[in-house]
């Protein structure tokens, strides 16, 4: 299966995404979570992509596009992958389809998961994310056990440099402006899924599980 998980920042993709890797055993692409890889390792890519990150921007077209051509070729993806956060524009949603029409494949579902902006604002200021496997949790939604470390891999947790309020706001404009315009060029090719992503996380997975099998 080849998912697009589509939603505002908050909305719960990645957290959605870690239930769709036990589920299905098809890996989680996150090009958030690969940029701030770079970041830490001060490499080329996470030098260039710093700046648009820390200011709630995208970064540039070309280097997302690149990621993820590459990151499709890996093996573990041939059997399917879960896109989230790409694409995030109709530049790169054009890229993909040409890429994914040179390699013979298709997206089955893009998912896109509606929340309303006022909780993605609260979501995202009491997250926490683990260092180690990037699994995200909230300091009242979704609380590890123990406040330092996480549950999966006892790596510590720390807060996304841009999870402030005010850089948040940044990251909802650029959504709006950039982002949205997703929802209708998927749902003019027939792949939209929409779930209500207010409510608990297990509720959430079982309308997704419906959406996908139903
Ligand atoms: P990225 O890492 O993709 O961040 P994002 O899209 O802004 O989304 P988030 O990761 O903040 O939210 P999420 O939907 O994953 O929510 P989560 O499950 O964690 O991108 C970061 C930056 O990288 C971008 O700003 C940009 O600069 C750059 N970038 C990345 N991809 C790019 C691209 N394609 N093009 C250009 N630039 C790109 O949940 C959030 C919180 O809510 C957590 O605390 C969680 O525990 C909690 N929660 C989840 N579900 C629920 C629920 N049902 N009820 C209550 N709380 C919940
Ligand atoms: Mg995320």
């Amino acid at each position: 299966m080849n998912l697009i998980l589509l939603g505002p920042p908050g909305a719960g993709k990645g957290t959605q995404a870690k239930f769709l890797v036990d589920k299905y055993k098809i890996p989680q692409i996150s090009t958030g979570d690969i940029l701030r890889h770079a970041v830490k390792e001060r490499s080329e890519l996470g030098l260039r992509a710093q700046a648009f990150m820390d200011a709630g921007a995208l970064v540039p077209d070309d280097l997302v596009v690149s990621i993820i051509r590459d990151r499709l070729t890996w093996p573990d993806a041939s059997a399917g992958f879960i896109l989230d956060g790409f694409p995030r524009t109709v530049a790169q949603a054009d890229a993909l389809a040409v890429m994914l029409t040179a390699s013979g494949k298709d997206i089955d579902h893009v998912l896109s998961i509606v929340v309303a902006e006022d909780e993605l604002v609260e979501r995202v200021v009491g997250r926490l994310t683990c260092k180690g496997c990037g699994r995200g949790y909230h300091r009242k939604f979704d609380p590890p056990k123990n406040d330092a470390v996480c549950d999966a891999c006892s790596a510590e947790l720390y807060q996304r440099e841009d999870d402030r309020e005010e850089t948040m706001r940044s990251r909802l404009q650029a959504y709006a402006a950039q982002t949205a315009p997703l929802v209708e060029y998927y749902a003019a090719k027939g792949l939209l899924r929409t779930v209500n992503g207010i409510g608990s996380i297990q509720n959430i997975q079982a309308s997704i599980v419906s959406v996908l099998e139903g």
